[in-house]
């Protein structure tokens, strides 16, 4: 079976004898492909609604994956950490991640990766990661229909720290692909609307120092991806 390029991605940030949970999983294609692959230890997902999970179970037992076990509930309401050692969250808003993530205190726990992958606000999850102690180990950019995606794996470090900055926008991307220098290019142009609004309403002046900050780190970066020909 086969994956759409972002499903792809993150399937491919998982660690091969891994247990894994798909959080907020909708049709089950990730558990469905990661249980065919036989590279994982086991297989379960959630879904905080029953319709999706119903589409789920489906879905998994048309690809034979119907080892993988659903689960109905909030987030990781009903995972322990003797079942998942490597937990998605994918498809959802920056807020909504966060607050899974907080509510699972065995996310903090040695060993276990989280792999996630914000539709909207990744600038709020990435400033919770920073506070809450969850360092960013890897970040890739990747387009779907459109629309430019952050997937990134992160592990509990304990140390809270700053994603402030261009750090705050664009995470660990890097302009040494396409994808990569889009999503940077898209955060720089957001970000300088906000910046000449800023200018012309003559609000908010620490706001525009800190934009016009980020947009130089940006531009430099975006000309260094340039320099290097990508
Ligand atoms: C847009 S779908 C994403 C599906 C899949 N993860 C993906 O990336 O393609 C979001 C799914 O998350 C589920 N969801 C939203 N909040 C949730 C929560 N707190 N716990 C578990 N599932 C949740 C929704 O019911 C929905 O099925």
């Amino acid at each position: 079976m086969s994956l759409s390029k972002r499903l792809s991605l993150i399937g491919g940030m998982v660690e091969p004898g891994s247990r894994v949970c798909d959080v907020g999983t909708d049709h089950g294609y990730l558990p469905a492909f990661l249980y065919k692959s036989g590279r994982c230890a086991s297989v379960c997902a959630t879904d905080i609604r029953e319709k999706p999970l119903l589409s789920a179970r489906k879905n998994l037992a048309a690809a034979g994956a119907d080892g993988v076990e659903l689960y109905l509930c909030d987030g990781l309401e009903k995972i322990t950490r003797d079942m998942a050692d490597t937990v998605i969250i994918a498809g959802m808003g920056g807020e909504v991640i966060s607050g899974i993530i907080e509510r699972a205190s065995f996310l903090r726990d040695t060993g276990v990766t989280l792999i996630l992958q914000p539709t909207t606000s990744a600038d709020k999850l990435r400033v919770f990661l920073a506070e809450n102690g969850f360092c960013v180990l890897c970040e890739k950019a990747v387009e779907e229909n459109g629309i430019l995606y952050s997937v990134m794996r992160c592990a509990f470090c304990g140390m809270a720290y700053r994603a402030d900055g261009a750090r705050k926008y664009i995470g660990l991307i890097k302009p040494d692909c396409d994808e990569g220098r889009a999503y940077i290019g898209k955060q720089y142009a957001i970000i300088k609307k906000r910046a000449d609004e800023l200018k012309n309403t003559g609000k908010n002046a620490f706001r525009l120092k800190e934009d016009l900050t980020v947009l130089s780190e940006l531009e430099k970066l975006l000309g260094e991806g340039e320099k290097n020909g990508v």
